[in-house]
């Protein structure tokens, strides 16, 4: 078996916690993973006034893969803690891909109760690179009564055109139907534009089903048809906000999984949970660990030990399903070291058998 070489960065708050309980699972299934901590945060920035080194893309572009926690907390400006780490990284690695699967897990209740796991299995395939989070803009004239704001969203070629053929390539692995977000009745420039992309590709993929919604009209198909939806594909907005109405409609964000994947492999992808550092319940223990345990199968299914992410994936399930141990948010008593010790035990016998 290969050794690998993984950087965590459990960053704040309850990503601390739910960290330490994935590299656990992950050491159940694979032994001998080399593990390197990096202690990058908003605690470091009130100290240096950075949230990483200067150098710190170099120290992780060696890494086979980078599993983080979530970087936030009352006390430094969010844009500071998104903009000081996770947005470089993911742009200085090319991970352009944000994949976010969507499932309505065994023993948990969801929003759509009447829904059963066939229904809700959903991937959202997230631009993560550009779109609508760009840094050109600015403030004219500040604090005088003509101020003006300019916010500028931008949309390339190269960059539209891979992110869409990516996902067509995951709806061709899956159940072969796309939809692509868009808003071309109010965004008259940037999603006509992405609309003519993926009419252009879609012709490639003649096998793929292909549907376009407007992203408001989306948002109401998730939560009232999730079954005619296999992969969805949005920019970066429309993605970001999708993924966090799907994973509120399943069992919530202690479930959902998220990797920014740099399908080219000549940097290292990165894997967090959708959630953030949960600064209300933080240094309580009751954090549920499960999405980032799922991100780290996630990231060990890219580093292509198959049977090992199954292992976890199914251990999940089966602990979830028998719903003895529980966290608070999924109804139960149990804390994050509980529930991440019984999936670790539960992965162990699996990947053995
Ligand atoms: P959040 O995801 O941290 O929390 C939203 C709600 O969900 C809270 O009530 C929280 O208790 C609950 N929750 C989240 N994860 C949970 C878990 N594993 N188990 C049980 N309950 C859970 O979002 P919020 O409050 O908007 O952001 C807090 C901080 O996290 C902010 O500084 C934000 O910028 C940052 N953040 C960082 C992200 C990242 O590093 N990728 C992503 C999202 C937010
Ligand atoms: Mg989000």
């Amino acid at each position: 078996m290969s050794t690998y070489r993984i950087a965590t960065i459990p960053g704040d708050g309850i990503g601390v916690d739910v960290t330490a309980e994935a590299v656990q699972v992950v050491d159940a299934v694979l032994p001998g993973v080399e593990w390197t901590e990096f202690d990058w945060s908003c605690e470091q920035y009130l100290r240096t006034g950075a949230m990483m080194p200067a150098d710190g893309v170099e120290r992780l572009a060696g890494f086979d893969a980078i599993l983080l926690g979530a970087v936030g907390f009352p006390g430094v400006p969010d844009h500071i803690s998104l903009w000081g780490l996770l947005i470089p990284l993911r742009r200085a690695f090319s991970q352009y891909v944000n994949l976010r699967p969507v499932r309505l897990l065994p023993g948990t209740e969801s929003a759509l109760r009447d829904r059963t796991a066939e229904d809700l299995d959903i991937l959202i395939v997230r631009e993560n690179s550009e779109g609508e989070y760009s840094e050109l803009g600015g403030i004219h004239n500040p604090g005088r009564p003509e101020e003006v704001v300019l916010q500028e969203s931008v949309f390339t070629r190269t960059g539209c055109e891979r992110i869409i053929r990516y996902a067509f390539e995951r709806a061709r692995e899956r159940d072969g139907r796309l939809c692509s977000a868009t808003k071309s009745n109010g965004l008259i420039h940037s999603m006509p534009y992405w609309d003519s992309v993926f009419e252009r590709i879609a012709a490639e993929y003649p096998d793929v089903e292909t549907r376009q919604m407007h992203v408001d009209a989306l948002a109401a198909e998730i939560v009232l048809h999730p079954d005619r939806l296999d992969v969805i594909v949005g920019s970066n907005l429309f993605g970001d906000i999708l993924s966090d109405l799907a994973a509120a409609v399943t069992g919530g964000l202690g479930l959902a999984p998220s990797g920014n994947i740099n399908p080219h492999r000549d940097a290292p992808s990165m894997f967090e949970a959708v959630h953030g550092s949960a600064p209300d319940i933080a240094g309580q223990g009751i954090a549920n660990p499960v999405a980032q345990i799922l991100a780290a199968a996630m990231m060990v299914e890219q580093l292509g030990e198959r049977a090992a992410a199954a292992a976890i994936d199914r251990a999940v399930c089966e602990v979830l399903a028998e719903g003895s141990v529980r966290t608070p948010d999924l109804g139960g008593t149990a804390t994050t070291t509980e529930l991440g010790l019984t999936i670790a035990k539960r992965a162990a016998e699996l990947v053995g058998s």
